[in-house]
């Protein structure tokens, strides 16, 4: 049976790593890459340093409004979807890459699933609620990596399909986490074990609001020399365009996004994180590293009930404070699964295609 699994953007590609392996032990996987995302550093590098197979269609999208960029997506993952006939579609996330490939699948009639269903932060201003929420409801397995998805989803009225199957990211960890201790990222940027903050920040909230832009980068110039910020190209125009790029990087440490493998190696050895980012949490909690999250909600609720991550907003008082003393004090509940997710995606995608096939005659 034919598999096509479509990605485009970062995040899709760290949660593809280990279901496309997973995925080849058992079908014929077709990987469809819009090009949502397309520098060296937000893309190619993940193929090369992570294993997984070259993309079998590129579709050239690029960067656009959420409409035109999710329109021109839909519409050339039709296009292939409609050569290559696959028996299902798997989807990652959150992104528009994964709204596009949903609908794309959805309309022409092609089982789909969900990896990472049942997310929510219940703020539909964030476009990737709006993404999430759509492509739940059109999915057909549900993959869910937490029990609170799993709850989330019965409350909207979605309950076939609906697997608690844990988190492909503790999957992708597993895959790398030997591998990403040979990184020499600490050497080659000078830092040393626990002396420093790792920060992310990338999120339209944040960058696309002004004020709250200016108070995050304010808290980032008071914590000073100690933090390390490899910026999202998005992030690196919008402080080029209010002119605060220059006076941030005398402050800190700004470098380039890093592949998947320097990024666990910083995030290991991190004193604390702060971050905007959905993935970047939760590699945190996993990792045990004290986070600090830049947002005023959370879909990944359960590091902050446990107490591992906080949530400071945008207040540059509150982040400031949170980045140098922020200490968890509960154990763990370890709520992301075993790291044998992908593995039970692939047993209940193949269960549920051989059942809509019939017994062989
Ligand atoms: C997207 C996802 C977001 C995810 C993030 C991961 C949506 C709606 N958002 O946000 O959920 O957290 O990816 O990183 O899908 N750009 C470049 N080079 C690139 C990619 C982007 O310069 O390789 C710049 C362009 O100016 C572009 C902007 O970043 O307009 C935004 O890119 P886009 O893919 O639309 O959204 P992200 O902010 O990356
Ligand atoms: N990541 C990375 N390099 C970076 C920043 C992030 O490899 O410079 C990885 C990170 O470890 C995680 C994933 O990218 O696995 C998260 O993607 P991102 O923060 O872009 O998106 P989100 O999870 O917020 O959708």
């Amino acid at each position: 049976m034919k598999v096509a699994s479509v990605v485009g953007a970062r995040p899709n590609f760290v949660k593809l790593a280990p279901l496309s392996r997973a995925l080849r032990e058992r079908f014929h996987e077709v990987i469809v890459h819009t090009g949502q995302h397309y520098d060296y550093e937000m893309d190619r590098i993940f193929f090369d340093e992570i294993g997984i197979p070259e993309p079998d269609h590129h579709l050239g999208v690029g960067s656009g409004s959420h409409g035109r960029q999710t329109g021109e997506m839909l519409a050339r993952i039709e296009n292939v979807l409609m050569k290559e006939m696959p028996d299902a579609v798997v989807v990652f996330g959150d992104t528009n890459t994964t709204l596009a490939g949903a609908l794309a699948a959805a309309k022409l009639h092609i089982t789909l699933v969900h990896v990472e269903a049942g997310l929510r932060s219940y703020d539909r201003r964030m476009p990737e609620e709006i993404n999430r929420v759509l492509v739940d409801h059109c999915s057909d397995i549900l993959s869910c990596p937490t029990k609170t998805a799993v709850d989330n989803l019965r409350r909207e009225g979605i309950v076939d399909g609906v697997y608690l199957t844990g988190d492909v990211m503790v999957d992708a960890m597993n895959l790398c986490m030997e591998i990403s201790r040979r990184s020499n990222v600490l050497e080659r940027l000078e830092l040393r074990p626990k002396e420093y903050i790792l920060a992310t920040l990338h999120r339209a909230e944040n960058t696309d609001d002004e004020a709250r832009l200016r108070e995050i980068i304010g808290a980032f110039q008071d914590i000073g020399n100690s933090l390390v910020f490899p910026c999202h190209p998005r992030t690196e125009r919008r402080l080029r365009d209010l002119g605060l790029w220059d006076s941030l990087r005398e402050c800190i440490k700004v470098i380039k996004p890093v592949g998947y493998l320097d990024m666990l190696q910083l995030e290991r050895n991190a004193l604390r994180i702060l971050t905007d980012s959905g993935g970047v949490q939760k590699e945190a909690y996993i990792l045990r590293v004290p986070c600090v999250t830049l947002r005023d909600r959370t879909e990944w609720v359960e590091t902050v009930n446990d107490g591992w991550n906080v949530l400071a907003g945008a207040s540059r008082g509150s982040i400031v404070r949170h980045a140098t003393g922020f200490v968890p004090t509960r154990p763990q509940t370890h709520v992301f699964g075993d790291g044998d997710a992908s593995r039970r995606i692939v047993d209940l995608m193949e269960s549920f295609l051989s059942s809509r096939r019939g017994p062989a005659r």
